[in-house]
Formats: C-alpha cells, structure tokens, sequence
C-alpha cells in the first residue's frame, strides 16, 4: 500500500522475482482493460482519468477472478488493492472462501512533494509495462525502453492536476484501510525515500522479520 507515486508497483515487482509469487496490481487490470475497451474498461476510464477510484462493484468481480487463476495458488502480491474498507472487508471474505489469508501489509510512505515529482516523470513501455522514470531512472535511450525497445508512454492520470485529485483521494479513502491492518496487528509502515534497491532491502527485512 502506498499514496500514489509510492513506489508500489516498483517494489512490488522485485518481491515478485524474489518470493516467486505472482504481483497483481488493480491499476494494471483496469488499464488492460480500458485498453481493450471490454465492458470493465469503458466503465473504469472516467473515473480513472478523473484520478477518482472506480466504484467497488465494478472492480471486485475482476479482482476475484484474478486470484483464482491458478498461478496465485502459491501466493500473491497485492498492489493497489484493497483501497476502501468496503475493498478490505470483501477481500477478507474472500480469502476465507479461498482458506487463506492476508499475511502481511506493507505500506510505503513517502513525502507528497517527491510523490508529484515522481508521477510527473514517470514513463511506462506500452508493450512490457516496465516503469522508467525522466530523472531517476531513465531508460538508454530516451522514449524507447531497454527490455523490448517498446515505446515509452505518460499515463493519462500522470498530468498535475489528476496527480492532485489521486492524492486527495488516496488520503480520504484508503487511509481508514491502513488503520484497519494496524488496529489487527497486520500493517509494516516503510520509509519509501532512498533508492529503489534501498526500499527493497527495507521491504524485505521487515517481511521477513514477521
Ligand atoms: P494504480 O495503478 O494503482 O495507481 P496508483 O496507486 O495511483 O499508484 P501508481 O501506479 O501511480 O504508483 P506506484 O505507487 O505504483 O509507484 P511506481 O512504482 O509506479 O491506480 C490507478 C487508478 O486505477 C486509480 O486512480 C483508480 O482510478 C483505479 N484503481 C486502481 N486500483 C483501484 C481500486 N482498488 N479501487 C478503485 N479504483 C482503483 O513509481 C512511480 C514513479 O517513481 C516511477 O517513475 C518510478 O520509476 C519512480 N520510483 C519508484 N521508486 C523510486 C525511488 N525509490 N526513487 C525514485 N523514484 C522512484
């Protein structure tokens, strides 16, 4: 968990690789299906590019869905979700339907000053969604990224004014979401400046600690 420009996805990626267990991010899911224009696409794109969260009933199928598929049998990294309490407690249902659990919640904190600078410069490939950023992480070749050589994109709730809005948003909706995983006990609050490889580190020393 994390304000939007956390880091989340970033680190969530690296404790993909090293837990070997599948990072599901609900922005991505959404943003492959606004792509393909399906039904849960035209329904989530104007309230993502207002940077406001797409009504729980639109999402929560999708999400269920997703962690049946056999590959999240071993395990899961959630990212972006849950993101409202009505999100947490229908997950929870769920993962008792499924006999699991959450084990652990991490929330990445950073200032809001870095977080505008870091969506502001962030650039995405469009074919392997690997994440580039102008400033602090900039591919070889500017626009064009090292893995696949796919062209590099800004998301459209990159631009200042929606950068805003998610921030609000995040602060009036899922921050009730962290007080609940740190009422039960659940939640490791990080410090989110540094490198990524020193996020990492921070990560993965207090998940492993619990
Ligand atoms: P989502 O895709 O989840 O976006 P977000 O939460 O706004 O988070 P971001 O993806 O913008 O940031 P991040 O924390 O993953 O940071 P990143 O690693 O990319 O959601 C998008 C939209 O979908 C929502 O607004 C909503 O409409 C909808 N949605 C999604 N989930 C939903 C839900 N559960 N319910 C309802 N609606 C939902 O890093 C950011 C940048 O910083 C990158 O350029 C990166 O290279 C750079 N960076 C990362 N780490 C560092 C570092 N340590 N130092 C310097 N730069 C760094």
């Amino acid at each position: 968990m994390g304000p939007p420009g956390a880091g989340k996805g970033t680190q969530a990626k690296l404790l993909e690789e090293h837990f070997k267990v599948r990072h599901i991010s609900s922005g991505d899911l959404l943003r492959a299906a606004v792509k393909k224009k399906t039904p849960l696409g035209v329904q989530a794109q104007c309230y993502m590019e207002r940077g406001e969260l797409v009504p729980d009933d639109v999402l929560l199928g999708t999400i269920e869905e997703r962690l049946r598929q056999d590959d999240a049998r071993v395990g899961f990294i959630l990212d972006g979700f849950p993101r409202t309490l009505p999100q947490a407690d229908a997950l929870c249902t769920l993962l008792q339907a499924m006999d699991t659990r959450v084990d652990d919640v991490t929330s990445i904190e950073v200032p809001r000053e870095e977080l505008v600078k870091r969506l502001g410069g962030r650039r995405t490939c469009r074919e392997c969604g690997t994440m580039y950023h102008v400033d602090f992480n900039p591919p070889r070749t500017p626009g064009r990224c090292d893995e696949c050589n796919g062209e590099l994109y800004q998301r459209d709730d990159d631009k200042e004014d929606t950068i805003l809005a998610r921030l609000e948003v995040y602060d009036r909706q899922t921050a009730p979401v962290l007080n609940k995983y740190r009422a039960h006990g659940l939640l490791r609050e990080v410090a989110g400046l540094g490198t990524r490889e020193q996020v990492f580190e921070r990560i993965l020393a207090q998940v492993q600690k619990h």
